[in-house]
C-alpha cells in the first residue's frame, strides 16, 4: 500500500496543482523518478533542488524543454476542442524554433500559408518577422515563434475570445517549457490575450510587462507593418529595448 503523504509535501503539491489549474492545465503525468548522481553529468539544477516536490512527484513531466514540447504537442493531438477544427483548418500550427530560446515571439493565429506549411509566420508577414529577427542579430532558429491559437480561423478573421481561452493553456505550457528571458507579443490580439489589458497598441507598446515572472514587450504585428510601414520605426525602438535586455549589441547609429 502507498505510504501516506507527508503533510508538508501534500500542501506543496496542492499549491502546485492550483497554480497549474490557474494556467488552465488539468492533465498531469506521473513519471518514475530517475536517480541522477551529481557526477553523472545528467543532474540538472531542478533535480538537485531541495524542494520536497523535486524528489517525489514531478508535476511538470520533465525539465527538458525538448521532451516537454513533445508532450505538449502530443496532448494537443488532432485537436477538436474548439470550433476551428471543423472550419477548414488543414493542420495544427504548434510553434517553431529553439526549445531553449531566450526570446519568444507570440503572434495571433496562423494564416493560409501557415496552415498549409504547419509553421507559424511563413507568409508575407512571416518574411517581415524573419527580417526583424535578423535585424536584431538573431536567426529564426535561435528564437521560438508561436501564436495565441494554433488553428487558422476561417477567412483570417480574428480569433474569438473562447478560441483563445481554449487554446492558450497550451501556449502557457510552451512558455513554461522554453522559459525564455523575454517574450515579444506581436499585435493587439497577442498583447491583450496575454496581459488581459484592453488598451490601444500605441499605449501597450514601448515598455516592459511582467508576464508570470518573464519580461514581456508588446510591438506592432508584422501584418500591420505591411499595411502601415511608417510604424516600423517605432517597432525598431521596441526591438532595441528587447535587444538591450538580452545583452545584444544595438547598432550605434540606431541608438538615438
Ligand atoms: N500572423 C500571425 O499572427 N501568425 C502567423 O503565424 C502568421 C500571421
Amino acid at each position: 500500500m502507498a505510504s501516506p503523504l507527508d503533510p508538508q509535501l501534500r500542501r506543496a503539491l496542492s499549491d502546485r496543482v492550483r497554480y497549474y489549474n490557474d494556467l488552465g492545465i488539468y492533465d498531469f503525468y506521473r513519471q518514475p523518478i530517475q536517480t541522477l548522481s551529481a557526477d553523472s553529468g545528467l543532474a540538472t539544477e531542478s533535480a538537485r533542488t531541495t524542494s520536497p516536490l523535486a524528489d517525489s512527484v514531478k508535476l511538470n513531466p520533465t525539465s527538458d524543454p525538448v521532451t516537454a514540447l513533445r508532450l505538449i504537442r502530443e496532448d494537443i493531438g488532432d485537436c477538436t476542442r474548439c470550433r476551428l477544427h471543423k472550419q477548414g483548418r488543414k493542420q495544427i500550427v504548434f510553434g517553431v524554433g529553439n526549445p531553449r530560446a531566450e526570446l519568444m515571439f507570440i503572434g495571433e493565429a496562423p494564416g493560409a500559408d501557415e496552415d498549409e506549411r504547419g509553421e507559424p509566420f511563413v507568409g508575407r508577414a512571416g518574411q517581415l518577422l524573419t527580417n526583424m529577427i535578423k535585424a536584431m542579430g538573431l536567426s529564426r532558429e535561435e528564437v521560438y515563434i508561436a501564436n495565441i491559437i494554433k488553428c487558422r480561423p476561417p477567412n483570417n478573421r480574428q480569433p474569438e475570445r473562447d478560441e483563445c481561452e481554449t487554446c492558450s493553456p497550451f501556449l502557457m505550457r510552451q512558455i513554461e517549457a522554453i522559459s525564455p528571458k523575454a517574450i515579444v507579443a506581436l499585435g493587439a490580439v497577442a498583447a491583450k490575450t496575454l496581459l488581459a489589458i484592453n488598451a490601444p497598441m500605441s499605449e501597450l507598446r514601448g515598455r516592459w510587462y511582467d508576464f508570470r515572472g518573464t519580461k514581456l514587450a508588446v510591438t506592432y504585428h508584422p501584418a500591420f507593418l505591411l499595411r502601415d510601414p511608417r510604424q516600423k520605426k517605432e517597432t525598431w525602438k521596441d526591438l532595441q529595448m528587447v535587444m538591450k535586455e538580452l545583452g545584444l549589441e544595438v547598432p550605434a547609429k540606431s541608438q538615438e
